[in-house]
């Protein structure tokens, strides 16, 4: 698929990778649209790069097919997602303190399954509902993680994120009949807002793990964000872009 011209739609397009991938799909003449939860970060966005945006809870089921009717609507149906909206609420399965046990809390665990795998769930919905009824022969292009092979301290957001890969074998198999791919990157440790907030000794302790002896950068994901539009062969799969880093 060509970039220029086409209708691209991002989830969680108003700070970090999602923003990079916008701008970046900008200028290569295609017409990004961002979702987000803050609307301070699309009002930034669109004042900075002219990028139109909307605030959409990727959770809440009215709500994102309302977006998608009303998109679709204005713009015809996107000939991209990129469902990359995502959260972390990091804590240890299990943690022994004196005679305590502290136990991963179950409201972060939905938090996280909320946005992760129902938001991409509803996303995905929605938006190959929209390609198919208009014929349009887009892509799903989901943002999983290096963590999907498990990682400590985020049973939760491991679970989505292999979650997110198992959907995409899925939807590659059953939307390859309306001629719709369904593709997944798998970024490893990239520096962004997320990455900031872990502590400098994990974050050593992370770095000397990668083969490449660094975190990746918002632009090496973004180039394979571009690849996967352009490549129509790729389908059905998780590419691991991650700097050698297999946890
Ligand atoms: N990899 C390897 N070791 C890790 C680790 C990791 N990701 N996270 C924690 N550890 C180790 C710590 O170094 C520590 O080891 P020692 O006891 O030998 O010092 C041990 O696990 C326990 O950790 P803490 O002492 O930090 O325990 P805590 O209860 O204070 O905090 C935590 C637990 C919140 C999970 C904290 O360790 C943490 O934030 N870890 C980082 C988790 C992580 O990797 N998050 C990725 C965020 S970025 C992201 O998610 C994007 C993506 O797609 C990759």
């Amino acid at each position: 698929m060509e970039i220029a011209g086409k209708n691209i739609v991002i989830t969680g397009a108003g700070r970090g990778m999602g923003r990079q991938f916008a701008m970046d799909l900008k200028k290569l003449g295609a017409k990004p649209y961002a979702l987000d939860v803050i609307q301070e970060n699309l009002d930034a966005l669109k004042n900075e790069t002219g990028i139109p945006g909307k605030v959409v809870d990727v959770t809440n089921e009215d709500e994102v097919a309302a977006f998608f009717d009303s998109y679709t609507a204005e713009n015809g149906a996107p000939d991209v997602l990129v469902n990359n909206a995502g959260i972390t609420a990091d804590s240890l399965f299990i943690k022994k303190k004196g005679d305590d046990i502290k136990k991963f809390s179950l409201s972060n665990w939905q938090k996280v399954i909320d946005v992760n795998l129902t938001g991409v769930f509803l996303c995905a919905r929605e938006a190959s509902a929209q390609m198919v009824k208009h014929g349009v022969k887009g892509l799903i292009l989901n943002i999983s993680s290096v963590s999907r092979h498990g990682n400590v301290g985020q049973t939760n957001y491991s679970a989505t994120k292999a979650g997110v890969a198992a959907m995409t074998v899925t939807w590659a198999k059953e939307l390859s009949r309306a001629g719709i791919r369904a593709v997944a990157i798998a970024p490893g440790f990239i520096r962004t807002e997320m990455t900031e907030k872990i502590d400098q000794k994990i974050i050593d302790k992370i770095t000397v793990m990668i083969p490449s002896g660094r975190f990746g950068e918002m632009k090496e994901i973004s180039r394979t964000v571009q690849f996967i539009i352009e490549c129509d062969y790729v389908n059905g799969r998780t590419l691991d872009i991650d700097g050698g880093l297999r946890i």
